[in-house]
């Protein structure tokens, strides 16, 4: 197994119910060590940025809208095999399709406001730590 690096985000609905706490303890139970984590309010043009990938869908502008209107909790997660881990650990985007014992299926409100953010790619990964961190600021 690789000890890779993923790049998490705790959404505004679950900062806005006081989750932070909550979901980093699903992450260090999956055997995720947090090893950068500041809260931060994002500007419109950071998370157009951040979602670019979707800017054709219907639902960017809500998105885009939901992921500015409280603070996130971004973060750096460290671990064997660290993106699909988390990738498992957050559930599927819509928690309706969600397994049990999910950051999603157990906070998400909806496939909007799901509580949780892992990149999807070793190579997504990367790209995201580098828009929130510097160098210095990860402390693996
Ligand atoms: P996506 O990258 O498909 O999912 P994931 O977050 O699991 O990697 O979508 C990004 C976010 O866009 C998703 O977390 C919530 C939002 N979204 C919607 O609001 N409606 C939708 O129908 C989809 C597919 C996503």
């Amino acid at each position: 197994m690789a000890l890779e690096r993923t790049f998490s985000i705790i959404k505004p609905d679950a900062t806005r119910r006081n989750l932070t706490g909550a979901v980093n303890s699903y992450i260090e139970k999956a055997g995720l060590r947090i090893i950068a984590q500041k809260r931060i309010l994002l500007t419109k043009a950071q998370a157009e940025t951040f979602y670019a990938v979707h800017k054709e869908r219907p639902f960017f502008g809500e998105l885009v809208e939901f992921m500015i209107s409280e603070p996130i909790v971004v973060q750096v997660l460290q671990g064997d095999d660290a993106v699909a881990k988390y990738r498992e650990v957050m559930g599927a985007t819509n928690p309706a399709n969600a397994a049990e014992g999910t950051i999603r299926k157990d906070f998400a409100l909806s496939v909007g406001e799901n509580s949780a953010h892992g990149s999807d790619s070793l190579e997504n990964a990367a790209i995201e730590i580098a828009q929130f961190f510097s160098g210095n600021e990860i402390v693996g």
